[in-house]
């Protein structure tokens, strides 16, 4: 079974070809991806329109492109998968409306979704795919999730952040700090020539007893730094990034581990576009070491997004028997969309 991926839900145009054999976990044959990083630089952050217009210029050429790559013709492709949210709304409608288009044309069935489900299941791209059950930490630039995931489409969620997400605490960190877009990567980089410690930074609802993460007022202890420092910040700017991430990386380190005790599991799953932030990397291995956590992470190119995680979740939902694809062409896209309504019969929260 041959099927293709289209993910357009912020500033990536990512298409893939993934094919599933029998019981064995489907192999990426091609992928290919567009970043708008470069066009949103200059507005310093995602113009909407701007992502909408560009996934219309990019979505056809790449698939063109995996196709040509694998050595496979739109009709033998058995199903087309798109991100039906969550996300910006008209860059959603952008892969959906390009997936029913082709479905209809080709007669072939559609099947939208989830795009956090996407991040969810990247690991099963690599080499080192996990076994369920597991908890997962979802942190991307819009959500901040703890998850338990007891297999495809089985997930409950057990804690999330109250306001800013992990990935815009570092994207709007690094804004205060005079940072380019994205700022997680900006900030990292920085960070390595910092010290964590000279700066006291809070950490969010670190002993809140539940598994709830809240990075607002870390931002704002960071804005207070930044006017106390006035012309000193340059000099200060890489202690105060190592500060900021340390803050951030603690928290989600901390309520991870907790999370995993909580559950009585030892396999960790870290997905989305924080993922690949390597003090968090690092910070986790010590943690795991001590504990005897298993930690899986996609590679690093399945961290941030891209077609191939839609096209695998398809896949692997189709596989599981939780979804059918469908003939039926008439699409809408879901912007605000929680993971936890693709779950039956779990409960939603601890
Ligand atoms: O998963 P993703 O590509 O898109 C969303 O679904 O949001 O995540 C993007 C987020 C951005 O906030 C970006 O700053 C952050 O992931 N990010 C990082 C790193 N690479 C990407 N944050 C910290 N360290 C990184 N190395
Ligand atoms: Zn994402």
């Amino acid at each position: 079974m041959l099927v293709l991926g289209i993910e357009s839900s912020c500033d990536e145009t990512g298409v893939a070809l993934v094919e599933a054999r029998g019981t064995d976990l489907p192999v990426l044959r091609a992928q290919a991806l567009h970043s708008q990083i470069d066009m949103h630089q200059a507005y310093g952050g995602v113009v909407p329109e701007l992502a909408s217009r560009d996934h219309i210029r990019r979505v056809l050429p790449l698939t063109q492109r995996v196709l040509g790559e694998a050595g496979v013709g739109l009709s033998q492709l058995d199903v087309v998968a798109y991100t039906r949210g969550p996300g910006l709304a008209g860059a959603l409608l952008v892969g959906a409306g390009v997936a029913c288009a082709l479905g209809a044309a080709l007669d072939k069935p559609v099947l939208g979704v989830h795009h956090l489900e996407g991040h969810l299941l990247s690991p099963f791209l690599g080499s080192d795919p996990p076994q369920f059950p597991f908890v997962a930490l979802l942190v991307s630039g819009g959500h901040t999730q703890l998850m338990r995931v007891e297999g495809v489409g089985r997930y409950e969620l057990l804690g999330e952040t109250i306001d800013d997400a992990a990935g815009e605490a570092f994207d709007k960190s690094a804004k205060l700090m005079g940072l380019g877009y994205p700022g997680g990567p900006a900030l990292s980089q920085l960070a390595e020539q910092g010290d964590p410690r000279a700066f006291k930074l809070p950490r969010p609802l670190l002993h809140s007893g539940d598994l709830d993460f809240s990075f607002a007022g870390l931002k704002t202890a960071v804005l207070t730094q930044v006017k106390k420092l006035g012309p000193e910040l340059e000099a200060r700017k890489a202690d105060l990034a190592a500060a900021t991430q340390a803050a951030i990386v603690e928290v989600l380190v901390r309520k991870s581990l907790a999370a995993l005790e909580h559950c009585g599991l030892d396999r960790l799953v870290v997905a989305g576009g924080v993922g690949a932030n390597r003090a968090l990397r690092a910070e986790l291995k010590v943690a795991g070491a001590k504990r005897k956590l298993r930690l899986h992470y996609p590679e690093p190119d399945w961290c941030t997004d891209n077609g191939a995680m839609i096209a695998m979740a398809a896949a692997m939902r189709l596989a599981a028997g939780v979804q059918s694809a469908s003939r039926c062409y008439a699409f809408d896209v879901k912007p605000r969309w929680p993971l936890t309504d693709l779950s039956s019969g779990l409960s939603s929260r601890t």
